[in-house]
This record gives structure tokens, C-alpha cells and sequence, in this order.
């Protein structure tokens, strides 16, 4: 018997159940791993909630994690029980003590990446990879606004950036976060709980705005945005942490400066085994070189998952979030 995380119904924190479960032999394509760290992400509350809706009720929840190989699907020849693999890429059900995938969403972890560093990397790490390295064509030296930037993802951006030899002025809640993105490597911080964001980017711009505008707070931020985005430039709308965008009118597009819009997600880049581990290389490389170091900012028991996803949702969390099975 082994426990994990499911819910039975959409809602708060309080859905999250910690349920007996007995870990089921992997299909013929599938690996079950032992998960000894399992990472903490804002898309999980999107799925707890209802925003984002899982295949079915009840439902395991997570999509990141990282562990052993413990058992084999008969047609897996990449995987032997033993091997140190981590995941981000679903699907749902990394809160457990244990996770059963397709072989092709694992990646090989190297020896130099702890579970739990890969468990707060690796999700938010690949996200950025393609933020980043695939969205941003960058020749380095540009200005770019990254939303949340003490946050998991914007804390990995914040030094990734800098590693580009890119300017980012990231957004933040309150003093202490904007002097943790500027220690980890912000050109500029705003803290948009005072300050007028667009007015700042003119003024940190010399007018010229930005190229690329980083936004995954969604509705609070999207008219602000739009606003900070320099003309011919693109808006990268990658999430929903103060509800989603409805009801855009394309002509704003025109108005603001003939702008270009994206609206990206993980497994539309990471869509086959290649792309993923290539992503991963880079991911592994820049955490090896030391240019991106992983933030630990909370740790968690996995049986006090409600407990986090309150910490996450009412912005109290800084850098990654890992839960202990
Ligand atoms: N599309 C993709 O492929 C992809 C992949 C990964 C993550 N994401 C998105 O990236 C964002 C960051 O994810 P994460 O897991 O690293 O979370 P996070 O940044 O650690 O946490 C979210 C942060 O957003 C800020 N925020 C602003 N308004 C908020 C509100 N109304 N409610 C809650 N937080 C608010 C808070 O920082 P301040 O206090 O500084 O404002 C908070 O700490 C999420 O929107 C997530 O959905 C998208």
C-alpha cells in the first residue's frame, strides 16, 4: 500500500485528500517511479480549481517530480529499475509516493542534480528554456519585462537572463521579493503593488519599451502589458495566477503598436522525447556551469500538499516549492 493526493471534486485547498493507494504495474510503454521529491506548480491549482479541467474525477494531481525507476513496462528499453529520473511534463498524479508515466516524459537525471533540485527545476527550468531560448530571439543586450519575478519560474528567468546578457526588469509584490530577483540577477525590479508598471518601463526604457513582455498573471496585468510592449513587439501571455484572459478585442493588438501575441505552453515545446531532453540538456548544463542556481524557497510534507497550494496562492512562496513524499 502507498498513499498519494487526489481530489474528487474541484475547490479550494481543502479538496486535496490523502487517500491509500496501491501502486499499479506499469503497461508495456510505462515506468513507475519512486518519487523522492515532487515539484510545487501554480498550474496544479489551475487543475485543483476547475480552471484547468483533469480527464476525470477523482484524479491524481502534479505533473512534476523526480525519483528511481522501480519497475518496467515490458517494451521500455531506455529505463532500467534503478535509474535516477526526473519529470515535468504530466501526466497528472506526481503528489504521490509514487508515479506510473510513459517512458518517453521521463528524462535521465545527472548525478551532479539532487532529487529535490530537480524537482523544483525542472518544470519551471523548461519553461523557461523556451521562454527564452525558442520564444526570444535575443542577440543579448535587450530590455525585457518578466512578470512574478521572485516567483519559481521568475526566479529561474532572473538568472537565465542575466546568463543571456539580457536586461530584465521583473515585477515583484513587495520590497523583500524585488531584492531577492535583483540578487539573483534583475536588471530592474517594480513592485506593481505600488508602482505604476508602464510609467517605469518608459522611464527604465528611455521610451523605447520592451521587445519581449514576459506575463503569466493573466487578467490583472494584461492591459498593463500591452502597454510596456515596444511597437512590432510580442506579448507572451504564458499564465493565469490572477485568472485568465477572455474576451480580447484582436484590433488592441493594432492600436498599442501592430503587436504580436503568444499564448505557449510546456508540452507544445517539449512535444516529442528529442525536443524534451534537448531542453533538459540545456536545463542540466546551466545548472551545472552554476549560471542558474535552483531556489528552494519551501518544503513541504507531500500529506500537507493544501498547506502549500495556500502558501502558493496567496503569494507568500518565494523561488521553487518542493513537497516530501
Ligand atoms: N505556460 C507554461 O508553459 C507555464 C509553465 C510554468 C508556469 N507557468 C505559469 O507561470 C506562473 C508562475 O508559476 P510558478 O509555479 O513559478 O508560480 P510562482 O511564480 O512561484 O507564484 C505565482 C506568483 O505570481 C504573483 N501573483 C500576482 N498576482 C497573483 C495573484 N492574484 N494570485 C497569486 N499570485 C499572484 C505572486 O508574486 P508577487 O507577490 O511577486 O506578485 C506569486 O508569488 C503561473 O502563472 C504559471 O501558471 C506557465
Amino acid at each position: 500500500m502507498a498513499k498519494r493526493i487526489q481530489i474528487s471534486r474541484h475547490g479550494g485547498p481543502e479538496v486535496l485528500e490523502w487517500v491509500d493507494c496501491t501502486p499499479p504495474e506499469p503497461g508495456p510503454h510505462e515506468v513507475r517511479v519512486r518519487n523522492r521529491a515532487i515539484g510545487l506548480n501554480f498550474i496544479d491549482t489551475y487543475y485543483r480549481s476547475g480552471l484547468y479541467a483533469p480527464p476525470q474525477l477523482p484524479s491524481g494531481l502534479g505533473l512534476e517530480g523526480a525519483g528511481e525507476v522501480e519497475a518496467v513496462g515490458s517494451e521500455v528499453g531506455r529505463f532500467r529499475v534503478g535509474d535516477r529520473v526526473a519529470y515535468a511534463n504530466g501526466p497528472l498524479g506526481a503528489y504521490g509516493e509514487f508515479h506510473v508515466l510513459p517512458a518517453d516524459r521521463l528524462v535521465r537525471l545527472p548525478d551532479a542534480i539532487d532529487f529535490e533540485q530537480a524537482a523544483a527545476a525542472m518544470l519551471k527550468g523548461l519553461t523557461v528554456q523556451y521562454l527564452l531560448r525558442q520564444i526570444g530571439h535575443f542577440q543579448g543586450g535587450e530590455t525585457i519585462l518578466f512578470h512574478a519575478a521572485a516567483g519559481g519560474v521568475g526566479s529561474l528567468a532572473c538568472q537565465w537572463a542575466r546568463a543571456l546578457g539580457l536586461r530584465l526588469i521583473g515585477t515583484v509584490g513587495s520590497p523583500e521579493k524585488a531584492e531577492r530577483a535583483r540578487a539573483l540577477g534583475a536588471w530592474a525590479t517594480i513592485d506593481y503593488s505600488r508602482e505604476n508598471v508602464a510609467q517605469r518601463v518608459l522611464e527604465l526604457t528611455d521610451g523605447r519599451k520592451c521587445p519581449v513582455v514576459y506575463d503569466s498573471i493573466g487578467k490583472d496585468t494584461w492591459d498593463t502589458s500591452l502597454d510596456c510592449v515596444a511597437p512590432r513587439g510580442l506579448l507572451v501571455s504564458f499564465g493565469n495566477a490572477s485568472g485568465p484572459v477572455t474576451g480580447v478585442n484582436l484590433g488592441v493588438l493594432a492600436q498599442k503598436g501592430s503587436l504580436f501575441v503568444t499564448r505557449p505552453q510546456l508540452a507544445g515545446y517539449a512535444d516529442t522525447p528529442e525536443r524534451l531532453q534537448a531542453m533538459a540538456d540545456e536545463l542540466f548544463a546551466m545548472l551545472a556551469s552554476g549560471q542558474v542556481r535552483v531556489e528552494i524557497g519551501q518544503r513541504f510534507s507531500l500529506a500537507e500538499a493544501a498547506r502549500a497550494h495556500e502558501a502558493l496562492a496567496s503569494r507568500q512562496t518565494v523561488g521553487s516549492t518542493v513537497l516530501l513524499p
